[in-house]
């Protein structure tokens, strides 16, 4: 008889390893609650933070994950279209592509315009730039380059709105500080309003601090919103404007109080990441009241008139004389038209995807390239290998450049032409419809070049854009060799 068919022995051993799976089970055990504990204190509650709590570090203090994260928005990376170059100041996008100098003429990007950089130089990088230091600008700047909720809540109570700073960000006298100070501010020169905001995007613009829920809290993005649910063009990608739609309509559309959370985790970006005009001229504004796409933009603007009757215009060509448009980083509108805001996902879900620490799920708040974290901010829903999804966004994003290099050597040659028809002498009056044309073809042309993903967020969309640009450039030589 064998040692292991003895009973005895075998009663011995079934009792020996019950006891180490007992031991096991009992240790994941205490190891699950202990990770639950952890999971349940992610937030310290060391300080309370109220609506008056701008500085980060102060929020930092109960969320030490997120706000370190945050911190890291210093580190520069590039891709290969994307960041700012890894080291130093960023890149000049004038000096990477001449042809933008001429494209600007007469505008001050065509003085200074570099590539983007992390959240945390928003502030430094705008104050710094010789848009600001050798043009006069305003106030309205700050709108998206600074904590601005609570300081322009602060001057609008200074200009005589009622309450108090402590009051909820969601009650009516709150609302009416935010919007108040929002026009004083916006009106002063940068100069001196720039002495108003101490830190770049905080935790208080995108989050509520009691409860810590999303919210937006930018007035240039709260009025633009509204005014795009009272059109009627069809929002598939945000469901809470077509549901108000179909509404009483009793109040105007408030994202904070309409929007799931889903769009929100757009909504927030959208804040910033836009097209918008902010001038001398005119308060800051958020073209959307036809819609998001381009010609609607476009065509907003165009009925569009400063206080003198004039029609609106971004700046006067120097070589053309044409009065043209100049858009500026409109990932928002770009993403609303693509397949992934179509299929329900978010800006977050690429740009701040979830990471693992011990039991948390932390959001990343490291905000950057998704290129740079594949694993995270794709392979979620996208079960190919890392180096095929990158080779995806490659194609989508060298068939733009492609695209919208040709694109730029039309409106070049377009201008050229111009500049040498008012040589041989021909009028104003008659380059009248060839301004017209260099006017929509420079609006198309930038909507691309200015948008920030090469293409990504809505490829098709891009192309469409850039097709319609060539066509118009070629138009306006075209119309220059009529009699
Ligand atoms: C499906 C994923 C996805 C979604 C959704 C998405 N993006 Fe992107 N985004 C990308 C990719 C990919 C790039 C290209 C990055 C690169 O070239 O390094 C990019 C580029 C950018 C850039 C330039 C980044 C850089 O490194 O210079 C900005 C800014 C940006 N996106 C903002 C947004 C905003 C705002 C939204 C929502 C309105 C959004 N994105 C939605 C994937 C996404
Ligand atoms: C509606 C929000 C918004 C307003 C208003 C705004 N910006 Fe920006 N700005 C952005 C965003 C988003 C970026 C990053 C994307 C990019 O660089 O295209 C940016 C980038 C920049 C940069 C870095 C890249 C570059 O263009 O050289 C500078 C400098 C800058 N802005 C200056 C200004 C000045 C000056 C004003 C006022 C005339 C202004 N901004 C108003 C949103 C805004
Ligand atoms: C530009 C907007 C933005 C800013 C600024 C911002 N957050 Fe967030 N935060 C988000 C988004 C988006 C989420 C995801 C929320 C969701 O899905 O419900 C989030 C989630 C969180 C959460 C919930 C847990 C998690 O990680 O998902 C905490 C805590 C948090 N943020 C803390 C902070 C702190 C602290 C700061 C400032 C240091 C900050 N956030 C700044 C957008 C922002
Ligand atoms: C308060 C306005 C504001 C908000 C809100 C905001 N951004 Fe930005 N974002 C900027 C500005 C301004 C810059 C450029 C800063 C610079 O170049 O100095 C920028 C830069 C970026 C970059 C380039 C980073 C790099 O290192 O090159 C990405 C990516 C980006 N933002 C994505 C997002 C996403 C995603 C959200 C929402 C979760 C968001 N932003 C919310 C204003 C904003
Ligand atoms: C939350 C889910 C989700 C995430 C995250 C996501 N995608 Fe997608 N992606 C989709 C869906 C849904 C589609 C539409 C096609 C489909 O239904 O399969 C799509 C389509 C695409 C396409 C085809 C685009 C086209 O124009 O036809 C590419 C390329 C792509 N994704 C790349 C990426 C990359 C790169 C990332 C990360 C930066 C990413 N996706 C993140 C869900 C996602």
């Amino acid at each position: 008889m064998s040692l292991f068919s003895r009973p005895a022995f075998r009663a011995a051993l079934i009792a020996v390893l019950a006891a180490i799976a007992t031991a096991l089970v009992m240790a994941l055990a205490a190891n699950i609650s202990e990770r639950q504990e952890e999971a349940k204190t992610t937030n310290f509650n060391v300080v309370a933070l109220t609506e008056t709590t701008v500085d980060p570090a102060e929020w930092g203090k109960n969320f030490p994950r997120q706000y370190d994260a945050y911190q890291r928005t210093v580190e520069t990376y590039s891709t290969r279209f994307g960041g700012a170059g890894s080291e130093g100041m960023p890149e000049s996008r004038l000096k990477e592509d001449p042809r933008l100098v001429d494209i600007f003429a007469g505008y001050a990007f065509a003085i200074d315009f570099n590539k983007r950089r992390g959240h945390a130089f928003m502030l430094e990088d705008q104050r710094l730039t010789k848009r600001v230091t050798e043009r006069p600008q305003s106030g309205a700047c700050l709108h998206c380059h600074a904590s601005s909720t609570v300081p322009y809540r602060a001057a609008g109570i200074d200009a005589g709105a009622p309450g108090t700073l402590e009051q909820p960000f969601e009650s009516k006298e709150a609302r009416q500080q935010l919007m108040l100070g929002f026009e004083a501010l916006g009106k002063l020169p940068y100069t001196e309003a720039t002495k108003a905001v101490k830190h770049p995007v905080s935790c208080i613009d995108c989050h509520d601090p009691n409860g810590l829920g999303l919210r937006v809290t930018k007035p240039g993005f709260l009025v633009g919103i509204a005014a795009l649910a009272k059109s009627d063009e069809p929002t598939p990608h945000l469901p809470s404007i077509e549901r108000w739609r179909k509404g009483d309509r009793a109040r105007e559309y408030e994202p904070n109080l309409d929007a799931s959370r889903q769009e929100l985790r757009s909504m927030v970006c959208g804040q910033c990441h836009v097209e918008y005009y902010c001038g001398p001229k005119m308060t800051l504004t958020y073209p959307w009241a036809k819609g998001l796409k381009v010609e609607q933009i476009e065509a907003t603007w165009n009925e569009t008139k400063f206080s003198d009757g004039h029609r609106f215009y971004d700046w006067k060509h120097e070589r053309t004389g044409a009065e043209v448009l100049k858009a500026q980083h409109p990932e928002f509108e770009m993403w609303s038209q693509g397949i992934h805001a179509r299929s329900g996902v978010s800006c977050a879900d690429c740009h701040m995807p979830y990471v693992r620490e011990g039991a948390l799920k932390v959001s990343s708040h490291h905000v950057r390239s998704p290129l740079l974290d594949v694993t995270r901010s794709c392979q979620t829903c996208h079960r190919f290998p890392e180096e095929e999804l990158k080779r995806r966004v490659d194609i989508i994003q060298q068939r733009n450049l492609d695209l919208m290099n040709r694109a730029e050597d039309a409106l070049v040659q377009l201008i050229s032409a111009v500049e040498t028809a008012k040589k041989n002498g021909a009028t104003d009056e008659k380059l009248q419809p060839v301004f017209e044309l260099q006017r929509k073809a420079q609006f198309r042309l930038d909507f691309v070049n200015a948008e920030n993903s090469m293409g990504f967020h809505a490829s098709q969309e891009a192309a469409r854009i850039l097709g319609e640009s060539i066509d118009y450039s070629r138009q306006g030589e075209l119309a220059l060799l009529r009699p």
